[in-house]
Parts: structure tokens; sequence; C-alpha cells
């Protein structure tokens, strides 16, 4: 076989010698195994009769369809049952849980989004499920302990259900590195172990019908993206993992700023912004909520939400200029 497999992957970079990087390595490899379980759940949701909503809201307000449930099930079910990490904190549950494990456990908190872009589940566009994985200091004991910055994680990534399964993530022993699931096999197969994203743009992603509701600041940067600039393009999915993973490959920027009535807009910082922030830094881009780095933001709740900008690094330098002077 020429290319390896994510398992013969992480073996090759993990140092076994160490306890919290081959725990690190056995969460990713779980979490790829929820890619594949949820995968295979989305090329049938038509044939198991898995569309639609369960009737539920969860704490976003939002509807929760079948396969959101089922994917959030597939986490907490591979999670409880080896142990691997501590707490869980979902898009879709209330409050963090606690699932662990051993004492090496207690130091993991795993946050994920099992299925992002919903609302695309049921029009066979793609969707995915982001992570984020943080290693908690053990002798620092606090009511936030939880509540960690992006900057603190030491794993995070995604994968993506479209025309191919591809498994994407970044770890301090490696780059930004992508696979691509190869069902004869049952494997994810390395493509890519650099990822880069190309510094330069035209492509910008955002929802524009939100225009009216945005401050003048934000309408300003997003009409210099459509025509301040030598060349645009629009590409908006509306499935954040879909449009990142297009815009970190060829280049782009994604946004989704606040508007006046919500100046937090609606990108949960713990399981969607951040993770997908520290992908984009580690392949070369940026991540801002305007002005501030994405990274250095403290969550005030598991589900806090942040203005979200990320993508290509001179694009986004360009719109923290434009932020800046504005708020002058
Ligand atoms: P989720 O499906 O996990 O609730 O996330 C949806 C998010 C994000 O994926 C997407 O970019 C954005 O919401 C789309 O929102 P709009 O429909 O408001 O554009
Ligand atoms: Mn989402
Ligand atoms: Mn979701």
């Amino acid at each position: 076989m020429k290319t390896s497999t994510l398992s013969q992957f992480l073996s090759s970079v993990t140092d076994k010698s160490s306890p919290h990087c081959v725990r690190t390595s056995d969460i990713i490899m779980t979490i790829a195994l929820a890619g594949k379980m949820i995968s295979r759940q989305v090329r049938e949701v038509w044939l198991d009769g898995m569309v639609g909503e369960t009737g539920e809201t969860n704490v976003h307000g939002e509807q929760v369809k079948k396969l959101d449930e089922f994917a959030n099930e597939v986490f907490v079910e591979l999670f409880r049952r080896n142990g691997l990490v501590g707490t869980l904190i979902s898009e879709e549950m209330g409050e963090p849980v606690q699932v662990g494990g051993d004492e090496l456990a207690e130091e993991f908190l795993l946050t994920y989004d099992p299925l992002d872009g919903s609302s695309n589940i049921d029009v066979n566009v793609t969707i995915g499920s982001i992570f984020g994985l943080y290693r908690l200091p053990k002798d620092e004991p606090s009511a936030n302990l939880l509540l960690q910055p992006g900057k603190n994680l030491i794993a995070c990534g995604y994968a993506l259900y479209g025309p191919s399964t591809n498994f994407v993530f970044w770890s301090p022993n490696t780059s930004v590195c992508g696979f691509i699931a190869d069902m004869s096999i049952g494997e994810f197969r390395l493509t890519d172990e650099n990822i880069k994203i190309p510094d330069e743009s035209s492509i910008y992603s955002v929802n524009e019908a939100n225009y009216p509701n945005w401050d003048k600041a934000t309408q300003e940067v997003v009409d210099y993206l459509r025509v301040g600039r030598k060349e645009s393009s629009t590409r908006y999915i509306g499935s954040l993992v879909g449009d990142f993973h297009r815009n970190m490959l060829k280049g782009g920027v994604y946004l989704y700023p606040g508007t006046v009535a919500n100046p937090e807009g609606k990108i949960r910082l713990m399981y969607e912004a951040a993770p997908l922030a520290r992908l984009a830094v580690a392949a070369g881009g940026k991540a801002i909520d305007g002005q501030q780095d994405l990274l250095e933001i403290v969550p005030d709740s598991p589900h806090h939400t942040c203005p979200t900008i990320i993508g290509s690094s001179k694009v986004v330098d360009e719109i923290r200029e434009i932020y800046t002077k504005s708020k002058k």
C-alpha cells in the first residue's frame, strides 16, 4: 500500500514513552471511528428514515435533527465505553458530561459539534463533525476549569461528509494533515501531511442576507470584500466545516459576524470557532473576532458564541485593519 492509514500515521508520530501523547492518539482514533460511523448513517439517511427533526430544541434554541441526535450519541457511547476522556462538551448537550475513566482521562476535555451544517442534512449537501481537545491543568482545580481558550487546544479537527469522507486534524506532533476514507478497507488513508492555506484569495464566505442587521464596520468589511479588492467571488454552503475545508485548500475567508441585535453572533467558540481557528493558524492562516485573535478569547460558558472570521492570512489582516480603523 502506497499511502499510510491513519493508525499507521499516528503510530509513527506518537511518542510511546509519553502517556499523554499515547492518549491523544487514542482519542483521535476514536473520533475518526465516530466519523466513519456518522458518515455511514449520513449516506443512508433517506433509506433509514433518519430525515427530519426529533421534535426537541437544543440549548441554542435550534430544532434538533434526528441525525444531530444520532451523531451526538455516537460520540457519547464511544467515549463512555473507552473512558479515554474525562469530560465532553457538545453542542447538543446543555451541560458538560462526565464520561471518564482513569486518572489520566480527567486531564482531557473533548468538545465537539457532532453534526455541523444541520440545515443541509436533508438535501444531500456536505456536512461534518468538528472537535477540539484540551488538556486541563491537573493541580489547579477551579470552577472555570472547563472554560479554556482556543490557544490551549492540544488537538483539533473535523470529519467531513461530502462526495467522499475526509478526516483532517492538527496536533502538536503533526502539521495539519488530511485523510480520505477508503471504505473498502474501512480506513482513513493519508492524502496530505502538511496542508497550508494560500495567503491570498478572492473567495469570501458569508451569509450576506444579514447585511442590513450588521453594524457599519461589518458592512464596510463585506463591501470591501465584494468590490474593494482586485477580484472577488462568494462561496457559501451554510456548513461552516464545508466552507472552512474549501477555503483551507483553495484560499478564502469565512465570516460569521455578530449583528447589532446579537453582537456575539451564532458560531460557538469551544467546538466550532476555536478548533477551526487553531487548524487555520497551524496551516498558516489567521482567525479573529474582528480585532482580537480568536484563540485568545476565554469562554464565559461552554456554549459561548463569538463573531468568527477565519481564513487566508492577508485577507484576515485587511479585515482586521478595517475594524480597527472604524472602531477608533
Ligand atoms: P449547526 O448546524 O451545527 O447548528 O451549525 C450551523 C452554523 C454553521 O455551520 C453555518 O456556517 C451557519 O450556522 C449557517 O448559518 P446561517 O444559516 O445563518 O447562514
Ligand atoms: Mn455547527
Ligand atoms: Mn451542529
